[in-house]
């Protein structure tokens, strides 16, 4: 900055140049008080990422007609993870997509709920297909696959949350998870692989 000393010939009226100087230097500690009290409020909040789950998974009442018509039944275990320490959440709506080779076969829905701070709920998600109608080529692969024991599906959810922090309510996202590969086992004998979901908001 430059160092005009006001004394000196310069053609600005003191009063109004110290006038100014005060204005900047005002302006400027409001910019560092702003600053650091964001800074703050960030540091103590500490947003993290949701962690999700799928702790366990089945597929029972498997029928595959030949005019490709799918019947059966899934059971997952979700599990939903809030890490946070000051930061709770709504999930207004959440909607869940079973798919197999990128073709929904499943849908359903997980009633709104009320998330605390650090708190992991669990979920049992009871899916079906009544009668899905499948492309010859998904058909074809879905056979392949049940007679080797194993099915390799993708669990997708859309939701729309809130994030509370004290009393202040954030606008809504969308936040979407991804789980796959899920490999869900014919035989209930076979033990089921933890899979640990994408999480993107
Ligand atoms: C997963 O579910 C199956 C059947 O519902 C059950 O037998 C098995 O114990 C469960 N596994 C875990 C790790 O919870
Ligand atoms: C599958 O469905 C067909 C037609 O609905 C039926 O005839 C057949 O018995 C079913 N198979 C099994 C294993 O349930
Ligand atoms: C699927 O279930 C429906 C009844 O829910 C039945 O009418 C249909 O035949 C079944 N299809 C297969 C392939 O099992
Ligand atoms: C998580 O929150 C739900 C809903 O408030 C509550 O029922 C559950 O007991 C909490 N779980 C833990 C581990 O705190």
């Amino acid at each position: 900055m430059a160092n005009a000393n006001p004394t000196t010939q310069s053609p600005v009226n003191p009063t109004r140049f110290k006038l100014m100087k005060l204005i900047i230097f005002v302006l400027l500690a409001l910019i560092i008080l702003v600053g650091l009290t964001v800074l703050i409020i960030w540091l103590t909040i500490r947003p993290r990422k949701l962690v999700y789950f799928i702790e366990n998974g089945s597929i029972h009442n498997y029928n595959l007609s030949n005019g490709n018509h799918l019947n059966a039944t899934y059971n997952f275990i979700l599990s939903a993870h809030n890490p946070n320490k000051k930061v709770s959440i709504y999930y207004d709506k959440v909607d869940i997509n079973v798919l197999y080779d990128d073709e929904t076969i499943s849908r359903g829905t997980i009633n709104p709920f009320y998330q605390p701070k650090r708190n992991t709920t669990r979920f049992k998600l009871n899916l079906a297909s009544h009668d899905v109608v499948l492309l010859d080529p998904i058909a074809r692969d879905i056979k392949e696959e049940r007679s080797s024991g194993q099915l390799k599906l993708h669990v997708k959810l859309k939701a729309r949350i809130r994030f509370k922090v004290g009393v202040w309510k954030s606008r809504h996202y969308r936040m979407k998870v991804s789980c796959a590969p899920i490999m869900v086992h014919f035989s209930s004998s076979k033990g089921f692989q933890r899979t640990k979901c994408d999480v993107d908001f």
